[in-house]
């Protein structure tokens, strides 16, 4: 079966991708962006003087091998990068990409994912696995084989689908599977061109706007979202067994506001039935109430590593870092009394901002720690004469997550 696998992703290789392309921007995200490995598995600890050993499992046409390669050589770390791939086509073009930027910390290795004990590639920091285990024959199989390529306190990255947001695509499949799925490849974009364009009003991929592959990634998209030979989604209760399956144990959604039922409700009845969930049934019901979740993006660390991986801004010394966004144009945007207004794939939410937050973000440099901007924020907000700020002063506190 890895053979047609194989032959799906030589012939398209997914997500297509312009090596050209890399003059013009870096593609960044989640799961790997160095400040979420850094943020999720690492504590919070960036030792740039340190090695790191970094695998990207069913690496594809390069986006995270790229980002992980470009941010670690940006950051001064002296870091290894191993792009594993069953695909050699897909692996030429995360190559080329690579060459393009002149990134010399990277090495390609053809091979399966379940082989890789085979390969002899030695343990691993941190591993990306994004977009492949749902495409595996045993999913777990291909987790427990990663584990083994992880370090005692390493940790993966990595995407499984979700169904509820992909309501529609396995109706496609399941459609052209019927009508098309002994015809070859070629034929089998044809007919999924005209079925894409006879669907009705009332057909569920024609009425989830959120999924959008098959309009904008040409035949790759088609082929990866409707005529994947073997393609599956996870609930959150389902990834949590595979997760436990495969002897390894979740630090955290990305993002963790979207599964986080007290972000969606007002009901001071819901809210306090929700909170009596533990952690994985909170997540399953914010996954059940948005209903708009088409992808989980989870890390996680080996189940015999007992010590917390994720950052807690818990000491003077913390070093709030912004992952994207420049923390003083941002901060500048923001007025007292402002909400920010999110919208989590169609689920618009306010968020009452702390009355600092923007002051507070304007000092977020990620040189300033804690105890500074705390500091920073006391010399410029220094009562006139009869005026108590004290209630402000407070509320940066309170904002510390912010960052
Ligand atoms: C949907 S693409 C995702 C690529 C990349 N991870 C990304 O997020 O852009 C899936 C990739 O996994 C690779 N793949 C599938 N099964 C594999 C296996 N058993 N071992 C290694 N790679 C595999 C495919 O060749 C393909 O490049």
């Amino acid at each position: 079966m890895n053979d047609d696998l194989r032959g799906q992703y030589e012939n398209y290789p997914y997500p297509p991708r312009d090596p050209a392309d890399e003059a013009k921007r870096l593609i960044a995200g989640s799961p790997s962006h160095i400040c979420e490995i850094e943020h999720h598995i690492m504590g919070g600890v960036r030792n740039a003087a340190e090695p790191r050993r970094i695998l990207v499992a069913g690496g594809g046409t390069g986006d995270a091998t790229v980002m992980l390669a470009a941010q670690h050589a940006a950051a001064g770390i002296d870091a290894e990068i191993i792009h594993l791939d069953i695909s050699e086509a897909s692996s030429a073009i995360a190559k080329s990409r690579i060459d393009a930027r002149g990134l010399t910390n990277t090495k390609f290795v053809h091979g399966a994912i379940e082989a890789i004990a085979e390969r002899d590639l030695g343990t691993f920091d941190y591993i990306d696995c994004c977009g492949v285990l749902h495409h595996l024959e045993d999913p777990v199989a291909g987790l427990k084989a990663l584990r083994t390529a992880l370090k005692p306190a390493g940790g993966l990255g990595m995407m499984v689908y979700a169904p509820l947001g992909r309501t529609g695509v396995y109706h496609a499949q399941a459609m052209l599977q019927m009508i098309a799925g002994d015809l070859p490849d070629p034929d089998r974009i044809s007919a999924a061109r005209e079925l894409l364009g006879e669907l009705p009003d009332t057909n569920w991929l024609k009425r989830n706007p959120y999924v959008g592959d098959h309009l904008n990634q040409g035949d790759s998209g088609i082929y990866d979202l409707l005529l994947h030979r073997r393609d599956r989604a996870y609930s959150v209760p389902e990834l949590a067994a595979l997760v436990q399956q495969g002897g390894m144990r979740p630090v955290n959604f990305v993002d963790p506001a979207r599964y986080e039922p007290s972000v969606y409700l007002t009901s001071a009845e819901l809210l306090k039935r929700t909170s009596g969930l533990n952690w994985v049934q909170r997540c399953a019901f914010a996954e059940l109430l948005a209903g708009n979740m088409k992808t989980h993006i989870l890390y996680a660390v080996r189940d015999d590593n007992k010590t917390n991986s994720l950052a807690t801004p818990d000491g003077a010394d913390t070093i709030p870092v912004m992952r994207d966004d420049d923390g003083q144009s941002l901060g500048a945007q923001i007025k007292p009394g402002m909400s920010l207004k999110v919208d989590m794939a169609g689920v618009k939410i306010s968020l009452p901002l702390p009355q600092l937050a923007g002051p507070i973000l304007m000092l977020i440099d990620g040189e300033k720690s804690l105890a500074d901007i705390h500091a920073d924020l006391q010399s410029s907000q220094k009562p006139a004469p009869g005026q108590d700020n004290s209630r402000n002063s407070s509320t940066s506190f309170s904002a510390r997550s912010t960052g």
